[in-house]
């Protein structure tokens, strides 16, 4: 008899941006009169580009002759899509990364939940509390996370993110194996400098831990004090993996390319990461479309890196709207500076379900419960600035009236 992978018997309720959607579609069924403005998954509302878009069309252009025609790709990529990576993500910022160190995907969700897949279930585990909820039920559906007991994961550490410590986490007191960072972070907005980074690459590199550093938000950095990679950071190389997407950069959300870097200097037991990474890749993933990567790479022409400039300030202005107007009804208001997502607590002590059920019903914004993202959330929600800017202003109008 077939038996199932039972740890996801172990997973709670659905994933939270399902739950999220689900409530806001039956209040949608049940208030068809109402108008709802989506404050809650950091989906982009922007268009793609022009220069993205022309080079779009023409990479399908190419694909209907038959000299221009691509079949099956390079699993980790094309060499034009890498090398350009590799120029202007990491070159330019005085960082030496070679080209077969990239990997390019269908997104830094699938290569952060992927990267499962090259580590023992025996690792220690730890995240932030709160949290991107892919790292924690990714490890969970690989039995790496234990048993689900009172709002924790029994066997993963949790790094607490508060306000007491400026929502950073602190390095665990116990050892631990493999540890996901996300600056500028996802939920909470915050970054963190290269000084605040440098003790968890010497933690690492002291004890044979690996970092996974999700940066998909590192285009939203205003701060020169704000490293864009970790790979700033010396030794990095020989401790972290980085995520990296275009999808919150160049409104790719849809379109789906991303890619993560494997230094060949990151070693386990003297195996190379990147050796086990791309053997996962070239039996499990076909790469990502020719025209999809056409198009990212026209993200790093002078004209594409211009406009898709313009879009992310488009969304910190949202952000400063948020924060600005959320500060001034009162709101204790974190991140949006380096970030698309604004953290904000609570009025009067509501645990972050009932005011995102006050906000839906009364004033028709969906945001995202913090608990959603860990027991350290509550308390909270976490506001996305990637909505057009008319209805940024009117949720954070409406949201001004409600309180
Ligand atoms: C979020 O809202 O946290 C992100 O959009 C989720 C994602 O990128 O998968």
């Amino acid at each position: 008899m077939a038996k199932i992978n039972d740890n996801f018997l172990k997973l709670p309720g659905s994933y939270l941006f399902s739950t999220v959607a689900k409530k806001t579609r039956a209040y949608m069924e049940a208030h068809p009169d109402k108008k709802v403005i989506k404050m809650s998954i950091g989906d982009v509302t922007r268009p793609i580009v022009p220069a993205v878009t022309e080079a779009m069309h023409k990479a399908v252009d190419e694909m209907a002759t038959a000299k221009g025609f691509h079949g099956y790709g390079p699993e980790q990529g094309y060499d034009f899509l890498r090398s350009k990576i590799v120029e202007k993500d990491y070159k330019a910022r005085g960082i030496n990364i070679a080209a077969d160190e990239v990997f390019v995907s269908d997104g830094a969700k699938s290569d952060c939940g992927n990267i499962g897949d090259i580590f023992s279930t025996d690792n220690k585990v730890a995240v932030c509390d709160p949290v991107y909820p892919v790292y924690v039920d990714t490890n969970a559906m690989a039995g790496r996370a234990g048993d689900f007991k009172g709002e924790r994961w029994t066997n993963l550490v949790y790094m607490p993110c508060l306000e007491e410590n400026g929502f950073l986490p602190e390095i665990p007191k116990e050892k631990v194996d493999i540890i996901y960072l996300c600056f500028p972070n996802n939920p909470i907005g915050v970054a963190a400098t290269k000084e605040q980074l440098k003790p968890w690459v010497d933690y690492a590199r002291e004890n044979g831990a690996v970092i996974l550093y999700d940066s998909a938000y590192e285009a939203f950095i205003s701060d020169t004090a704000v490293p864009h990679s970790i790979y700033e950071i010396e030794g990095a190389k020989e401790c972290a993996v980085e995520f990296r997407s275009f999808s919150k950069t160049a409104g790719f959300t849809g379109t789906r390319c991303a890619y993560t870097v494997m230094p060949h200097e990151l070693k386990i037991d003297g195996t190379e990461l990147n050796a086990l990474w791309n053997r996962r890749q070239c039996t499990k993933f076909n790469g990502v479309p020719y025209v999809i990567q056409k198009a990212a790479e026209a993200v790093y022409s002078e004209e594409g890196y211009k406009q898709t400039r313009e879009s992310i300030a488009y969304y910190l202005e949202n952000a400063r709207i948020i924060r600005e107007g959320l500060a001034k009804a009162g709101f204790a208001v974190y991140g949006g500076v380096n970030a698309p997502y604004i953290w904000t607590k609570t009025p009067d002590g509501l645990g972050s379900w009932e005011f995102f059920d006050k906000l839906l019903k009364n004033a028709q914004v969906v945001t995202t419960p913090g608990a959603g993202f860990g027991p350290s959330g509550e308390g909270y929600i976490r506001l996305t600035s990637f909505n057009t800017r008319e209805a940024t202003k009117e949720a954070i109008d409406r949201i001004q009236k409600l309180v």
